[in-house]
């Protein structure tokens, strides 16, 4: 799903590679910066380009030249995705020193020409740079270099050997995502909201939940990407910032699209669109169903989590191999993350108990038939940004 945005803002090139403190510095002294609005509509005691400052990560400095290597001249047949900023990549780098064998890694090269991009581009080094969490993707190192050819910025992260959720979702190429695996995912990446929303000395938002944000790597260890949209949130007594509004059309919380008062309870929003996802295996927006199937949330009301009709809504993919039980655990719970009520929507934390509850409701040991038995027992597993205006 694409992204779209509504900033409006001049680009003046510079020439040359640059590191990303450069970069910052050169971005703040615009009023039109994206961060420094933050920093001035929430008064901190100290930001994150501050933070990133002084703890600024061993980050590897990429040439452009280096990553053309590493990709085969940006070979189409190396696109592993591609987004609403760019294209991503997986390459091969050598080790700084020279030595050793070469590392595998995806290159997400930014579309040239867009000052959004370099924005997005910067965002997500600053925020990457001060995060630390098994649930949040690594960032390696970055390119960014200006000359007559155009801007480019491109950011090399760790490689996911398993792409996204929302591929293994919705990819009928892909085998059926089991059940317990589903919730572990969930659960990762609950884990890894949380710590933004509460982990770190500013509290961050991320703004952009959805399933081809969670990255899934070799054992299916779900780490959330893309932090360029993410924000400082509010501090001292203050419940919201004010911004404008961006973030992924379907995702989006509609309190935030309506006043632009942005929260960690639209994260929660956004998670709560995903939970219904991983239970159902519909996209938030299907525009080939009939008309009353289409929007996801809308679909959905007609079969409440304590109704007979309720299983009517589950992935079809998972052919009744799930927990009935922690099935409509996990549909209360999206419900209360689906609050129009922003204040009434729970915390990530409470949302992580919920989720291991529903695990645990799964496991084996704790199961009976589901489904057309009437039986309230379980069954267990076997085995794209808007800005929206
Ligand atoms: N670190 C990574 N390792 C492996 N694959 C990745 C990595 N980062 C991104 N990808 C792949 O590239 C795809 C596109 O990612 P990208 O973030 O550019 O777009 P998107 O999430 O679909 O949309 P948006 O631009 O709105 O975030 C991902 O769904 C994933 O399959
Ligand atoms: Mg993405």
């Amino acid at each position: 799903m694409k992204c779209f945005f509504i900033f409006k803002d001049k680009h003046k090139a510079r020439k040359g590679t640059q590191s990303a403190s450069a970069l910052e510095n050169q971005t703040s002294k615009s009023n039109d910066s994206a961060l420094a609005r933050s920093a001035r509509s929430l008064p901190s005691p100290r930001s994150i380009p501050e933070l990133y400052k002084e703890n600024e990560r061993n980050f590897r400095v990429f040439s452009v030249q280096e990553l053309r290597e590493a990709t085969n001249g940006f070979s189409r047949l190396l696109k592993i995705g591609e987004g609403g900023f760019g294209s991503v990549y997986k390459g091969q780098i050598k080790p700084a020193n020279g030595k050793g064998d070469p590392m595998i890694v995806a290159i997400k090269r930014l579309n040239r020409l867009s000052l959004q991009g370099h924005k997005e581009w910067l965002a997500e080094v600053q925020f990457l740079g001060i995060v630390n969490h098994p649930n949040l993707v690594k960032l390696l190192g970055y390119c960014s270099a200006d000359n007559e050819r155009g801007i480019q910025r491109l950011l090399v992260y760790e490689f996911m050997a398993n792409k996204s959720l929302e591929d293994h979702l919705f990819n009928q190429a892909l085998p059926t995502l089991p059940w317990k695996m589903r919730l572990e995912i969930i659960l990762g990446a609950a884990q890894g909201l949380a710590y933004l929303h509460s982990g770190l000395e500013v509290q961050v938002i991320y703004r952009d939940f959805k399933a081809s944000n969670v990255l899934l790597d070799n054992g299916f260890k779900p780490k959330l990407s893309d932090f360029g949209l993410a924000r400082e949130g509010p501090t001292g007594d203050r419940t919201h910032v004010s911004t404008g509004v961006v973030g992924t059309y379907g995702y989006a919380d509609p309190e935030y699209i309506e006043t632009g008062h942005l929260s960690t309870h639209s994260d929660v929003w956004s998670f709560g669109v995903v939970l219904y996802e991983i239970l159902t295996g519909r996209r938030t927006l299907e525009r080939n169903r009939p008309t009353l199937e289409q929007k996801l949330l809308e679909w959905v009301k007609q079969f409440p989590a304590d109704s007979k009709r309720f299983s009517m809504i589950i992935d079809p993919r998972l052919r009744n191999q799930y927990s009935i039980n922690a099935a409509r655990k996990i549909a209360k719970l999206a419900d209360c993350c689906l609050n129009k009520n922003q204040k009434e929507r729970p915390s990530m934390d409470q949302v992580i108990e919920s989720l291991k509850q529903a695990i645990r409701d799964s496991d084996v040991g704790n199961t009976s038939l589901n489904g057309s038995t009437g039986s309230p027992g379980s069954r267990v597993v076997q085995r794209k940004p808007i800005k929206v205006v």
